[in-house]
């Protein structure tokens, strides 16, 4: 991962990081990724592993890697244990993010660090995250929003304390549905691309609007992460062939076509990142 992310800081674009928790999430992604000859990360939340597997998560990417034209990572989302992130680098991820932003700074480096020091010896990617992505559900007042956006100091110092290949901030996204319109801290944003040097990754990026993508990959951001949009693709394609099809019986008929739109999705995505014939 963090070779597809530095040449994407070179070139000004970002790469794509896509959760993936079936088959047809996963060909959908690798098609679309073929399909713009583009660069990309497959993602696996804990979630995504306690509903398929392990083993199976590894064993679809390796298998769509294997007969692909485009470079492709395999990261955990969100680890935030230790032991599940070992798991995880023993089973052939090539990629890990140690989330520990609940913690206090001095404990999130700390664990940051011990997981780089594993992965530092097996050449796998470390993404840490500083200050709290929340959930669209969550309901914050100002002074809390202004407490859990990522502060720009506090970076620098993370940054120098563990050299980790990729930094997730939060800067007014959240995971999931937005209720109204995101509003993305853009200055935050520029300071701490001014103190750090590192990949910069945006969380929670389904549905905040193209512009505002566009403009945090501008400033510096290099990998965008996507669950949510996937989601409501492959859920409404459902509901539509169920719908004109009430009497359809064959699973087969219905994954086929979501397959296809997450398929669309994921290539509007990649052009609106600019990773398109970055391959
Ligand atoms: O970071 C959140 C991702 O959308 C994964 O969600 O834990 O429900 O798989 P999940
Ligand atoms: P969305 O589901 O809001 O796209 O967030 C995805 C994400 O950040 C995964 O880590
Ligand atoms: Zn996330
Ligand atoms: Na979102």
């Amino acid at each position: 991962m963090t070779e597809l992310l530095q040449e994407a800081e070179k070139g000004k674009y970002a790469v794509g990081a896509f959760n993936c928790n079936n088959m047809e999430i996963v060909q959908a992604i690798v098609a679309a990724a073929e399909e713009e000859s583009a660069p990309v990360i497959i993602q696996a939340s804990q979630g995504a592993i306690k509903y398929a597997g392990l083993e199976y998560i590894v064993g679809l990417v390796r298998v769509a890697a294997a007969g692909s034209k485009v470079p492709i990572a395999l990261h955990i989302d969100h680890g935030t244990s230790f032991e599940q992130v070992m798991r995880c680098i023993r089973e052939g991820f090539t990629s890990v993010m140690i989330d520990g932003s609940k913690l206090p700074l001095e404990e999130n480096i700390a664990l940051t660090n011990r997981v780089l020091d594993v992965a530092r010896a097996v050449g796998v990617s470390v993404e840490a995250e500083l200050g709290k992505i929340g959930g669209t559900e969550d309901d914050v007042s100002v002074s809390e929003r202004e407490a859990s956006l990522t502060d720009p100091e506090e970076a620098k110092i993370f940054v120098e304390k563990t050299g980790v290949d990729a930094l997730a901030i939060a800067i007014g996204t959240a995971h999931g549905q937005y209720k109204g319109e995101p509003k993305l801290d853009f200055d935050r944003l520029e300071k701490v691309r001014q103190l750090v040097d590192v990949p910069i990754v945006l969380h929670g990026s389904s549905g905040v609007p193209s512009e505002a993508i566009a403009k945090a990959i501008k400033i510096g951001v290099s990998k965008v992460n996507i669950d949510t949009n996937l989601r409501e693709a492959f859920v409404n394609r459902t509901r539509e062939v169920l719908a004109a099809n009430p009497n359809e019986i064959d699973p087969r008929k219905i994954l086929g076509p979501a397959r296809e739109a997450m398929k669309e999705v994921i290539k509007e995505k990649i052009r609106l990142f600019g990773s398109s014939q970055k391959a």
